[in-house]
């Protein structure tokens, strides 16, 4: 009994969460399947404590299967999503490629659960950026309103990939070391020029648009849009990635629409936010960093102040796993919800 669930990517940063939070999922699992390129077909992943041995992703791939979750770029997505929908199989997508489709949903469980009923095969999971600034934002955006969020990241590189965390760690160690070292990947593995993250803080994450926003930029602004349902909330995003390997941080200003708002009462609404952990003493210097929200599944927020000029204005500091909460946990959740409002049927 139970619901067979593939991982296409199950080798990359995100597809390894993937395979850790589905092992502590509470639907039923009766199989999986760990989906890659070819070059790791035959190598083997533990799935709670027993061999699986992974498998090239074909067209072939999907028969069987209840729920796919994919994270192995937005081409492979493209390529297999809607063969993965042909066999019956829901897709929850963790890239790009269908976020902005009017027909696929874009779901963060606590604030937009019930849009996943009107799913068509394919579910997107947000950029892992938007979804920690809607955990945070929504509760206070349903109590007061909001009329603007600015939003400044500092991105880990686990965002770009396996690959990508190798780069730093290696550039760092030939740094320390006084050796010459290259960089290859970031700020984008598609763009023409490449610079060293370790030590550095670089500007650009994904390409850049024409507008001078880059893609990474546009899709917080965009995902916002879509997620809260509010084409006029009025968004800015500034994505800076960092030398940090798990946990994107974010300084956030918002203006809320309501008159006679505080602090406080902010506070109460994110400390009974589901998600949200507040860590906001700065008396005791309690507030979230990357490296204590690494490995957690909660979104963490800290740092709120009242902007000094405008009386509704907030300034504060939100931080989460990029791979659990922004990538791998959101996704289980997902498939979590599809369970709990009997989306999916068991075959027999
Ligand atoms: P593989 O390890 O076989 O290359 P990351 O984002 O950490 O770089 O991981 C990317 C994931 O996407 C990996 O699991 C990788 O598998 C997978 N992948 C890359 N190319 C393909 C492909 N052509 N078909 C299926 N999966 C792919």
């Amino acid at each position: 009994n139970g619901y067979t669930i593939a991982v296409v990517g199950a080798t990359g940063a995100v597809g390894t969460k993937m395979i850790q939070m589905l092992e502590q999922a509470t639907f039923p699992i009766k199989s999986v399947k760990f989906l890659a390129s070819k070059r790791s077909a035959g190598k083997k992943l533990l799935f709670k404590g027993k061999e699986v041995e992974i498998q090239e992703t074909t067209a072939k791939s999907f028969e069987n299967v209840d729920i796919a979750l994919f994270s192995a770029g937005g081409s492979i997505s493209k390529q297999f999503a809607p063969e993965a929908v042909k066999c019956g199989a829901v897709v929850i997508d963790n890239t790009s490629a269908y976020r902005m489709d009017p027909d696929v949903p874009l779901v963060v469980p606590e604030v937009n659960e019930e849009a996943i009923r009107s799913h068509k095969g394919i579910i997107a999971n947000p950029n892992c950026s938007t979804i920690q600034l809607m955990v945070a934002l929504e509760p206070i955006r349903k109590q007061y309103g909001l009329d603007r969020i600015i939003v400044s990241t500092y991105q880990a590189v686990s965002g770009a990939g396996i690959y990508a965390i190798n780069e730093m760690k290696e550039q760092a160690q030939h740094m320390l070391n006084g050796e010459p070292y290259e960089a290859a990947i970031l700020p984008s593995g598609g763009d023409k020029k490449h610079f060293p993250i370790a030590f550095n803080a670089l500007p650009q994450i994904d390409l850049f648009a024409e507008d001078g926003y880059t893609f990474e930029e546009l899709k917080m602004i965009n995902e916002t849009k879509k997620i809260m349902g509010d084409n006029k909330i009025k968004v800015s995003a500034t994505c800076v990635r960092i030398p940090v390997v798990s946990g994107h941080s974010e300084s956030v200003y918002i203006e809320v629409k309501e008159d006679g708002t505080s602090v406080t009462a902010i506070q109460e609404i994110l400390r009974n936010a589901p998600g949200v952990v507040l860590q906001d003493d700065p008396a005791n210097q309690i507030y979230p960093t990357a490296l204590e929200a690494e490995g957690k599944k909660e979104t963490f927020v800290g740092r709120i102040r009242k902007d000094r000029d405008e009386d509704k204005g907030y300034h504060m500091w939100i931080v989460s796993d990029n791979l659990l909460k922004g990538a791998a946990w959101n996704s289980v959740q997902i498939a979590e919800s599809l369970y709990k409002l009997g989306l999916i049927k068991e075959r027999n």
